[in-house]
């Protein structure tokens, strides 16, 4: 058998904040993620609250989802807001030409997705249309949203149902600009930007101080960094009337494009292939980072990684412009890895939006007409809960290496964290569908005896929770054992396991 893997936690060291909204969610006007998935309509069979259907939002709730982008994505480019309020049956039916080509009713616009946030519990992350929209339509509809003065869109608002401003968190300046968004050149994109970071503003008097509405560039595409480059550099030598507090990046694993890798059904190669492809986030962070260090070494602009996750061929029969996936056990271990990064980085990554919540690519819940099911990335999202806004605290180890083939990588990979009640939390994934892990927790600083949590894994890398069989990977019950050396955690093969220590 293999030595126990010593893992030094440095609990007297604290590190940074993680901040809550790395664990956000992204949904766009895709496929069945939003109609259907969310969306039923007030007449629907489906329980449903003012058309928001009951069942997710429950499940939703469960999760504390900090925050979710929303209208896209593509979508958002070509989004135009007014088509989106007043009396359902006055919106205007337009043509979703990025996914599908299929007809986009408007039924959910601003105030359904400002009912549903409220319904869920999280926060606003609305991104403007700079592709397609003009800087005018983009102010109006941050006055629409935020403003407390009663102007001609504040009391449309109120005739809508909403008399007081709502609160926009984060704004999104576009999406994707140097693609989808309108193939902008780096230089392009940087002047259209400025401007609707000056003239989108947000006119809640409860956001003015404390509380400002964060807004997000568009950064780095997966393999590219002259965005960011440019977006740091105009940022450093700004001139008083424009800001932001954020850049994006944008990064799918994918095994090769066009996205061709079975989300059921795989072996042991696809699943090695795309778990090594997922490490890679962490040098794209590396390097985003390098160019925003140079033009903010304090490291006040954020790292936004407001797009990440598998995306994988659509499930056979379905419309593939609605990117629909299943989700497999290897998805629960690509996200845990991912989580993972985006901790280690929580010193500049202090947001991140898995893609997409529901029924699109890596998501949470699938739904199909009344029936709805919990992915085993949703079970990760609710282990991970105690993360939240927790404190970062280092580890110190060197794992074994999990091999197939010509592919290999660390076989553990581990975070710890403090919550915000004190409690000491250790996240261990074992990456090798062979063989256990065997730990030990050396804690230093800290007086632990005990340690218990859930672990998650499952028969099969590519096992999946269907409609029929809802519980094959589900959280079971782990716990440590004291030792002279440690507390010790034996980690099944291909298992993610969180525990709190005592
Ligand atoms: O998440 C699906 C699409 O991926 C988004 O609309 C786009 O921003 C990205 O290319």
């Amino acid at each position: 058998a293999d030595a126990p893997l010593i893992v030094r936690v440095e609990a007297t060291k604290p590190g940074p904040r993680i901040d809550r909204d790395v664990f956000g969610q992204f949904a766009e006007h895709l496929g069945t993620g939003i109609y259907g998935g969310i969306w039923v309509g007030k007449a629907s069979a489906i329980p449903n609250v003012r058309g928001i259907r009951s069942d997710v939002v429950r499940a939703l709730r469960a999760l504390k989802v900090p925050n979710v982008r929303w209208p896209g994505g593509c979508f958002a480019d070509e989004y135009h807001w007014r088509d989106g309020i007043g009396p359902q049956t006055k919106r205007t039916v337009t043509v979703n030409a990025n996914w599908g080509g299929v007809p986009e009713p408007n039924s959910f616009g601003t105030e359904e997705y400002m009912d549903f946030l409220g319904q869920i519990g999280a926060e606003a992350y609305v991104s403007v249309n700079v592709g397609s929209g003009t800087v005018e339509e983009s102010s109006r509809w941050l006055e629409y949203m935020t403003t407390d003065q009663p102007t001609t869109l504040a009391k449309e608002r109120a005739a809508n149902g909403h008399p007081a401003p709502y609160k926009v968190k984060y704004l999104g300046l576009g999406n994707e600009n140097w693609g989808c968004g309108g193939a902008m050149s780096p230089d392009h994109y940087v002047e259209q930007m400025k401007l609707f970071s000056h003239f989108s503003r947000n006119g809640n008097p409860a956001q003015k101080t404390t509380d400002q509405m964060k807004r997000i560039a568009v950064g780095w595409d997966a393999d590219k960094g002259d965005y960011t480059e440019a977006v740091m550099k105009a940022w450093a030598s700004k001139a008083w009337s424009w800001d932001i507090e954020g850049v994006s990046l944008h990064s799918y694993s994918v095994g090769g494009w066009p996205p061709r890798m079975a989300s059921t059904g795989f072996g042991e190669d696809d699943y090695a292939r795309l778990l090594k492809e997922t490490r890679g986030m962490d040098d794209l962070i590396v390097k985003q980072s390098a160019i925003m260090d140079r033009y903010d070494p304090g490291k006040k602009i954020a790292l936004v990684v407001d797009e990440w996750g598998a995306w994988l061929a659509p499930t056979p029969g379905s419309n593939p412009g609605f990117l629909q996936q299943q989700n497999s056990l290897r998805d629960a271990i690509l996200a845990a890895i991912n989580l993972n990064i985006f901790m280690r980085h929580a010193d500049r990554v202090r947001v991140a939006n898995i893609a997409q919540m529901i029924n699109v690519l890596q998501a949470m819940i699938l739904t199909d007409g009344p029936k709805m099911v919990l992915t085993p990335t949703y079970h990760v999202y609710r282990m991970y809960l105690p993360f939240q806004d927790a404190t970062y605290v280092p580890l110190a180890y060197s794992s074994a290496t999990y091999t197939h083939g010509t592919i290999s990588m660390p076989q553990v990979d581990a975070v710890a964290a403090r919550d915000t009640g004190g409690q000491l939390w250790v996240s261990a994934t074992n990456v090798d569908p062979n063989r256990p892990a065997e730990i030990v927790l050396d804690v230093a600083g800290a007086s632990v005896s005990q340690g218990s949590g859930q672990v998650l894994t499952a028969p099969r890398v590519d096992s999946v929770n269907s409609f029929a069989a809802p519980d094959t990977v589900a959280p079971a019950p782990i716990t440590a054992t004291q030792t002279a050396k440690g507390l010790r955690i034996v980690l099944p093969p291909k298992s993610v396991a969180v525990l709190a220590l005592r």
